[in-house]
């Protein structure tokens, strides 16, 4: 296996032309702090109004425990400053999370995905993303070889997705953020991808946006000793997405 990618990518490289026109990934840069902005990655399936462009927030449902979001950009919703969090070993084995700081004075709030046995109450066949109080699961920022900066749930292969759900607590509707896990086994038995998106929702990527990450008082109950410098694009809103690819 090692081989054949490795002779793969030779034949690659050698049949790449000396010289592209334009470059095929979009620019990062490196940032401790960035927002989480969602892509649409499929747009015959956005909602509407668009979420394309969207920001992370957090909608409270009971201390300490807060709904993933998205809402419009703008004034009233700047969007919750993240952090990759972990030693270079935990970051190494997949084992860090994604936080934000929250509460006086500030606390680690991790964004926290259901596994993919937990699911939603109102919504049984979808999983949610909490912004709780502690750690949260492991979650990473995708590094090379992987081509885009995005958001990465590391308790299984799939994708986010934004929905207009009920939230109960509040008994309306929000944009919200939850996970469509990927399954790769037909009910024969044989191999049959499915993406797994509910119906309604639409599937997004949450790309890190470069911000400056927050200071924090003395007194704070989080530490930024551990915040870990990852790509993230300068802005989002501004990618031509048809100028890239393979
Ligand atoms: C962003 O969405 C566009 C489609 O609207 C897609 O072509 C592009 O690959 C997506 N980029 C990432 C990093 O998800
Ligand atoms: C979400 O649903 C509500 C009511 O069902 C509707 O008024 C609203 O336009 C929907 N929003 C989006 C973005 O689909
Ligand atoms: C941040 O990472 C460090 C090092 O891995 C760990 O000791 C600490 O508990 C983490 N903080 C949170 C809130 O998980």
């Amino acid at each position: 296996m090692q081989t054949i990618l490795t002779l793969g990518l030779a034949a690659l490289a050698a049949a790449a032309p000396a010289k592209r026109d334009t470059p095929h990934y979009p620019a990062t840069s490196l940032s401790k702090g960035f927002l989480l902005i969602a892509n649409v990655t499929d747009p015959t399936k956005d909602l509407s109004p668009s979420v394309n462009g969207w920001v992370v927030q957090t909608a409270h449902i009971g201390p300490p425990f807060n709904a993933a979001v998205l809402q419009s950009p703008g004034a009233s919703a700047p969007g919750r400053i993240f952090y990759e969090n972990g030693t270079d070993e935990r970051v190494r084995y997949g084992q860090s999370t994604v936080i934000t700081d929250g509460a006086t004075p500030p606390s680690p709030f991790g964004i926290l995905v259901q596994s993919p046995t937990e699911f939603d109450t109102l919504y049984p066949t979808e999983h949610d993303v909490f912004i709780n109080g502690g750690p949260g699961t492991p979650a990473s920022i995708t590094r090379f070889p992987s081509p885009y900066a995005i958001l990465q749930n590391n308790l299984g292969v799939g994708t986010f997705v934004a929905c207009n759900n009920t939230i109960p607590y509040y008994g309306y509707k929000f944009i919200t953020i939850n996970y469509a896990y990927a399954t790769f086994e037909g009910p024969d038995g044989g191999y049959q991808y499915n993406a797994n998106i509910p119906e309604g929702c639409a599937p997004i990527t949450l790309l890190p946006q470069c911000t400056t990450l927050n200071e924090l008082p003395p007194d704070a109950y989080a530490s930024h000793e551990f915040a870990v410098t990852e790509r993230c694009y300068e802005d989002v809103a501004g990618i031509d997405w048809s100028r890239y690819g393979p």
